[in-house]
C-alpha cells in the first residue's frame, strides 16, 4: 500500500542496570496504546522500543553481581521483554545498544561528525552524576551540590574527551524551536527548554569517556568510548538500519512522528538529539512530548528509596489490560500523577467493574431472559435512541482528535461518557418494565438492541487502550466478525447484526474488596509474581517432616463471631484455644455467615506471625481448602477433642 499513511513512534530506551517499575510501564504502555490507535485507524505504523545499555553504571553493577556486562545486560533485558509481554506491549523492533547493527552504525556517525569539525578533542572537568550519566554545571546543581535529577551527590571528574559542538548550533535551534511549535510538547516544555538552557547559552557536550570501558570504542582512538547520550539517542535511527546496506525502513519511516520521552530527558531529546541530526544533514522527528512523572504520596518513585511500584505484581493481581487502563486514565498525559494502590483499586471498581462491566452483563443477561440470547431486531428509533446513536457515531472523531493530542485520559473520558449514558438508558428505559408488557415487545428489542450496538463501539474504540478485554465483549454480545470491530466498521452504529447470538461470559473485572487487597498489596511481597507465571498448579517441593514440625497446628472452638464492618470479605472470630482465647480475622465471610462459624472445631495455625486487619490484630490462620470454582470449606476435626489439642 504505497501510500498508506506512516506513523513512526518511539519510547525512550531504557537503562539496562536493573528492573523496570511502573514509571518504565507509564512510558510504554502509552507508545503501545498510540500505536495501537494508529494502527487500527489505518496507519503503517512502526513501534520501537529497546535498551541503553551502555555505561559505567552497568559496568559497575555487573561487576557487582560478579558476572561481565554483557551478561548482566542479557539477564536485565530478557525481564524487560517479559515484562512487556506480560502488558501486552506490542513493538515492532526492539532496539539494544549492544547490538552490531547499532554499534557499527554509532560509530560512522561519531566519525562522520569529528571529520567535519562538529566533533573536536578536548579535556573536561565538572561535577558528575554517575546513576544519571550526566555531567551538571555548577548552577545547575541542587541545593547541597547534589544532582538536580536524582538528588544524589555528583564527584568532580576531569578528563580528556571529545566535545559536541553544540555551541555552534544554538542560535538555529532556538530559531527551529521558535519556528515549530508543535515540535516540543506539551508547550510548557519548550519555553522550559528554550528559557534554561537555550537562551542562556549552549555549552558543547562531552560526548567520549576514557574512565570506563563499557561502551562503544571510538574507532579512531580507542581509549574513548562513545558517551552514552550520542550512543543512545542515534538508537532511533540505527533501528530503521540507517547508514546500513538496506536502509529502506529508514527511508520508509524517517522523521519519527513522536518520540515519546519522559520530562527529564526532554532536554537530550530536543537540543542534543536535533543538533546531531541537523549537522548529518537528517530531518527532525516532528514532535517530542514529554510526559509527566508517576510520583508516590512520599515523593519520587526510586529504587534507592526502595519504594517503587512493582507492575509485574500488579498485573497479576488485577490484570494488564485493568493497570494499562488506570495508567492512560487517571493522570492527563503530560502532568506528573501521584500513584497509589487505592487509586487503582478504586478505579477498577468504579470504571471497569460497575460502569463497563454492568453495562456488557446486564444487556447479555437481558437478551439471554427475554430473547433467548438471540440479538432482536431494533423497532423505530425514539428521542433516547437517537442521542445514544448520535454519541456513538461522533465518539471515534472526539477520541481520535485527544488521541493526536496524547491525551489518552481525555479520550477514555469521552468513552466512559457513552458508557455512562447507555448506563442511564437503561435506567431510563427500565427494560425489566417493558418485558411484563407484551405491548412492549417492540420497544424492548429496540432498547436491548441499542444495548448491544452502544458496547459494540465502545470495545472497538477500547482496543488499543485494553488489548484483551474487547475480544471478551464481542464474544459476550455476538459481534465476533472481524468486519464489526474495525476502525471503519464505527461508521455503521447497526453493525450488531440480529438474528446473532449473545453469550453470557465471566464477569470482565470481578469487583475488589479495595480494604483487604490494600493490607495485601501493603504486606511484604510475598506474592511477587515472577515475570514468567508458573503453571499453575505447580507440584509443591518435598519436604523433611522436621520443615513441617516447625508448623504448629492446633484445635480451636469458635466461640464468637461476627462480620468485620465494611469488608466483604472478613470475619472476625474469637477462638478458644485450650485455655487461651485469640482473635483471628480471615477472608470466609463470603461463604459462612458468623452464625454458621459459632460453635465449630477448626484447626487453627497458631504460630503464623501476628497481622493487624482493618485494625484486629489477628493471630494466626484457619485453613481452608478451595478449588478452581471459587467453593471454599473450613477445615474441621472429625468428631469431639478438646480445644488446644495439636494436631500432628
Ligand atoms: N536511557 C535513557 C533514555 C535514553 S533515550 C535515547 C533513560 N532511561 S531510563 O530507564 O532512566 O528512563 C526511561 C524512561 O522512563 C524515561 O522517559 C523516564 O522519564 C521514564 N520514567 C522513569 N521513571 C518514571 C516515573 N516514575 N514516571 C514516569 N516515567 C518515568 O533515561
Amino acid at each position: 500500500m504505497p501510500d498508506q499513511k506512516t506513523f513512526y513512534i518511539t519510547t525512550p530506551i531504557y537503562y539496562a542496570s536493573g528492573k523496570m517499575h511502573i514509571g518504565h510501564s507509564y512510558s510504554t504502555v502509552a507508545a503501545d496504546t498510540m500505536a495501537r490507535f494508529k494502527r487500527l485507524t489505518g496507519c503503517d505504523v512502526r513501534f520501537l522500543t529497546g535498551t541503553d545499555e551502555h555505561g559505567q553504571k552497568v559496568e559497575r553493577n555487573a561487576a557487582k553481581a560478579g558476572v561481565s556486562p554483557q551478561a548482566y545486560v542479557d539477564a536485565v533485558v530478557k525481564d524487560i521483554k517479559a515484562l512487556w509481554k506480560l502488558m501486552d506491549i506490542e513493538y515492532d523492533d526492539f532496539i539494544r545498544t549492544t547490538e552490531p547493527r547499532h554499534q557499527a552504525i554509532v560509530q560512522k556517525i561519531f566519525k562522520r561528525l569529528y571529520d567535519q569539525g562538529d566533533i573536536y578533542k578536548g579535556s573536561y572537568e565538572g561535577q558528575y552524576c554517575t546513576p544519571c550519566e550526566a555531567y551538571w554545571t555548577q548552577s545547575q546543581l541542587a541545593e547541597g551540590s547534589l544532582c538536580p535529577d536524582c538528588g544524589r551527590p555528583v564527584e568532580l571528574v576531569r578528563e580528556e574527551c571529545y566535545f559536541l559542538r553544540l555551541s555552534k548550533y544554538q542560535d538555529w535551534m532556538i530559531r527551529y524551536i521558535e519556528e515549530h511549535p508543535d515540535f516540543i510538547q506539551p508547550v510548557s516544555r519548550a519555553n522550559e527548554m528554550l528559557n534554561n538552557f537555550l537562551r542562556p547559552g549552549l555549552e558543547d557536550l562531552a560526548v567520549s569517556r576514557t574512565t570506563f570501558r563499557w561502551g562503544i570504542p571510538v574507532d579512531f582512538d580507542p581509549a574513548h568510548v562513545v558517551y552514552v547520550w550520542i550512543d543512545a539517542l542515534s538508537n532511533y535511527i540505527t533501528a530503521l538500519g540507517y547508514g546500513a546496506q538496506d536502509d529502506s525502513l529508514y527511508r520508509r519511516y524517517w522523521p519519527a512522528d513522536i518520540h515519546l520521552v519522559g520530562k527529564e530527558i526532554v532536554r537530550f531529546h530536543t537540543i542534543i538529539w536535533p543538533i546531531m541530526l541537523h549537522a548529518l544533514g537528517l530531518p527532525l522527528p516532528k514532535q517530542v512530548f514529554g510526559h509527566g512523572w508517576l510520583v508516590l504520596a512520599g515523593g519520587k518513585m526510586s529504587k534507592s528509596k526502595g519504594n517503587v511500584v512493582d507492575p509485574v505484581r500488579l498485573c497479576a493481581r488485577y490484570s494488564s489490560d485493568a493497570l494499562r487502563y488506570f495508567l492512560m486514565r487517571e493522570m492527563p498525559f503530560g502532568l506528573d500523577g501521584v500513584f497509589s494502590n487505592e487509586a487503582l483499586l478504586t478505579r477498577i471498581n468504579a470504571d471497569l467493574a460497575n460502569d463497563l462491566g454492568n453495562l456488557v452483563s446486564r444487556s447479555v443477561a437481558m437478551v439471554e431472559k427475554y430473547f433467548g440470547g438471540e440479538v432482536p431486531a431494533p423497532g423505530e428509533a425514539g428521542e433516547l435512541e437517537r442521542a445514544l446513536q448520535h454519541r456513538a457515531l461522533a465518539l471515534p472523531a472526539q477520541v481520535e482528535a485527544h488521541m493526536d493530542a496524547l491525551q489518552f485520559s481525555s479520550a477514555l473520558g469521552e468513552i466512559w461518557k457513552l458508557v455512562g449514558e447507555c448506563n442511564k438508558y437503561i435506567d431510563l428505559t427500565a427494560p425489566w418494565v417493558l418485558a411484563k408488557r407484551p405491548e412492549d415487545r417492540q420497544k424492548l428489542a429496540t432498547v436491548l438492541y441499542h444495548l448491544l450496538a452502544a458496547a459494540r463501539v465502545v470495545a472497538v474504540l477500547l482496543a488499543p487502550f485494553m488489548p484483551r478485554t474487547p475480544a471478551r465483549i464481542f464474544d459476550q454480545i455476538g459481534t465476533t466478525a472481524p468486519d464489526q470491530q474495525t476502525w471503519d466498521s464505527l461508521g455503521d452504529f447497526f453493525a450488531v447484526r440480529p438474528g446473532s447470538r449473545v453469550q453470557k461470559g465471566e464477569a470482565l473485572f470481578p469487583r475488589i474488596d479495595v480494604a483487604l487487597e490494600l493490607e495485601a498489596l501493603h504486606a511484604p511481597q510475598q506474592d511477587a509474581a515472577p515475570v514468567q507465571a508458573p503453571p499453575e498448579q505447580a507440584p509443591a517441593a518435598e519436604i523433611g517432616i522436621e520443615n513441617f514440625e516447625q508448623v504448629s497446628l492446633v484445635v480451636a472452638e469458635v466461640i464468637a463471631c461476627e462480620k468485620v464492618p465494611k469488608a466483604d470479605k472478613l470475619l472476625h472470630l474469637t477462638l478458644r484455644v485450650g485455655g487461651e482465647q485469640r482473635q483471628v480475622v480471615s477472608g470466609i465471610a463470603q461463604h459462612y455467615t458468623p452464625e454458621e462459624m459459632l460453635g465449630k472445631k477448626v484447626v487453627l495455625l497458631a504460630n503464623l506471625k501476628p497481622r493487624t486487619l482493618r485494625g484486629i490484630e489477628s493471630k494466626g490462620m484457619l485453613l481452608c481448602a478451595s478449588d478452581d470454582e471459587g467453593h471454599l470449606k473450613v477445615l474441621t476435626v472429625d468428631g469431639d477433642i478438646a480445644s488446644g489439642s495439636g494436631i500432628h
